[in-house]
Formats: structure tokens, C-alpha cells, sequence
């Protein structure tokens, strides 16, 4: 083989690795819902609960578990994407209408970002977080319960201090993913 294909023939392989790696892992995700414009997927792997949100926006995307009433006592992660580096928080709904990273209430942060990009006018997360952290500011995530899911997103600014143009609760079994 001379030097020249033996290149080219290295090069396609390596390819074709990387885009069967990147199909496999985009098709990962066990659970896939569309609400409204949002798309959320999922999967329940042992003790974590692995999350890719994406909705219309170049601001903030975000997602909240189990809230008392609106907001409150919700495990909320928000995060956005800025030249193209994800930034993401933590946060817990400290009122019906307002939230603060756990860290500033003697909490901790519990969140893993695995990726996340700005596509157009489509900003997608993807992170990792415990079923149950232990942090009092997180709550416990039970798969196999009916799970209140706030999907969110903000208007096209990266800060997550702008209130969002779209909210919404619904009931999800995480387990089998069927929506209420
Ligand atoms: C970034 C700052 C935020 C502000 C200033 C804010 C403010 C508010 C306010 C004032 C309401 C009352 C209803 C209304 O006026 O629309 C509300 C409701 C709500 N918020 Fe937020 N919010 C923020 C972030 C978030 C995040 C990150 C999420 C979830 C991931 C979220 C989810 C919700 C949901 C689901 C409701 C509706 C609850 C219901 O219909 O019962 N919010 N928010």
C-alpha cells in the first residue's frame, strides 16, 4: 500500500469511527419528548438521570423537577451557551417565582454538563445530575414516580436573570416516559 492511501484509507477509518460514535451517542437517550417547542430526552442509568433540553432560543434553557407550587422547593438546573462554552447552574426555587443557585443557600451543586451548543436560534443542553444527591436543595428524583418536570426558556440573552417567554409543568414517569 503506498504511503498516500495507506493516509487516505487511515483517514476514512477514523471517519468513520467518529460518525458512528457520534449517531450512537446522539441515539443514547432512552426517553424523547416534544412539549410545545421544546424537546427534552432522557435516561435513567442506575443512580443518575442524564438530560439533553433544547428549546428556541440563543438565552437560557432550563429544567426543573418536583416544585411545591410553581417554582418553589423546585431542583432547577438552567444554563445557556456562549461563544460556545455552556455554562450551567444549579439552582433551587427559593419562591414561587424565583430561584438561586444552591450554592448560595447552603446547598451544593450536583450538575455534570456533558455538552451543549448554539445552533442557529437553538440552544440545546446536556447534563448529568444524581437521583438523589443528598442535597436538601435538590430533592429526590423517584424514576418510577410521577415526576413534575418545569421545562423553561428565556428570551435571547445570555443571563439568567431574565424572567422566561415560555414556562410549563408536566407529569412525567421517567421510568416508562409516558407524560400525563
Ligand atoms: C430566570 C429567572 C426567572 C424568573 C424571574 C421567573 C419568574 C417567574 C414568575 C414571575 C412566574 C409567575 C407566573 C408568570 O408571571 O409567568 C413564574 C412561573 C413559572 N416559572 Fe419562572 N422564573 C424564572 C426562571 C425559571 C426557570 C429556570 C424555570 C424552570 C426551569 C421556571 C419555571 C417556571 C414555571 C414552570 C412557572 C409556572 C408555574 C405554574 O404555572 O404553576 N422559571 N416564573
Amino acid at each position: 500500500m503506498s504511503f498516500r492511501r495507506g493516509v487516505v484509507s487511515t483517514f476514512g477509518l477514523l471517519s468513520c469511527s467518529l460518525l458512528l460514535a457520534g449517531s450512537l451517542y446522539a441515539g443514547t437517550y432512552q426517553h424523547s419528548l416534544t412539549i410545545d417547542t421544546m424537546s427534552l430526552d432522557w435516561s435513567v442509568n442506575s443512580d443518575t438521570l442524564a438530560v439533553k433540553v433544547a428549546a428556541p432560543t440563543t438565552g437560557w434553557v432550563g429544567v426543573g423537577f418536583n416544585p411545591s407550587d410553581m417554582m418553589k422547593d423546585a431542583n432547577i438546573i438552567i444554563g445557556y451557551v456562549k461563544d460556545g462554552k455552556v455554562k450551567i447552574s444549579d439552582d433551587f426555587g427559593t419562591g414561587v417565582t424565583s430561584h438561586a443557585p444552591d450554592e448560595r443557600r447552603g446547598g451544593s451543586s450536583n450538575v455534570t454538563v456533558v455538552g451543549g451548543s448554539e445552533v442557529g436560534k437553538t440552544t440545546t443542553l446536556e447534563f448529568t445530575i444524581p437521583l438523589k444527591s443528598g442535597d436538601a436543595k435538590d430533592g429526590m428524583i423517584d424514576p418510577a414516580a410521577e415526576t413534575k418536570v418545569m421545562l423553561a426558556y428565556g428570551p435571547d440573552r445570555d443571563s439568567m436573570r431574565m424572567k422566561h417567554v415560555y414556562d410549563k409543568i408536566v407529569t412525567i414517569n421517567l421510568s416508562t416516559g409516558t407524560m400525563k
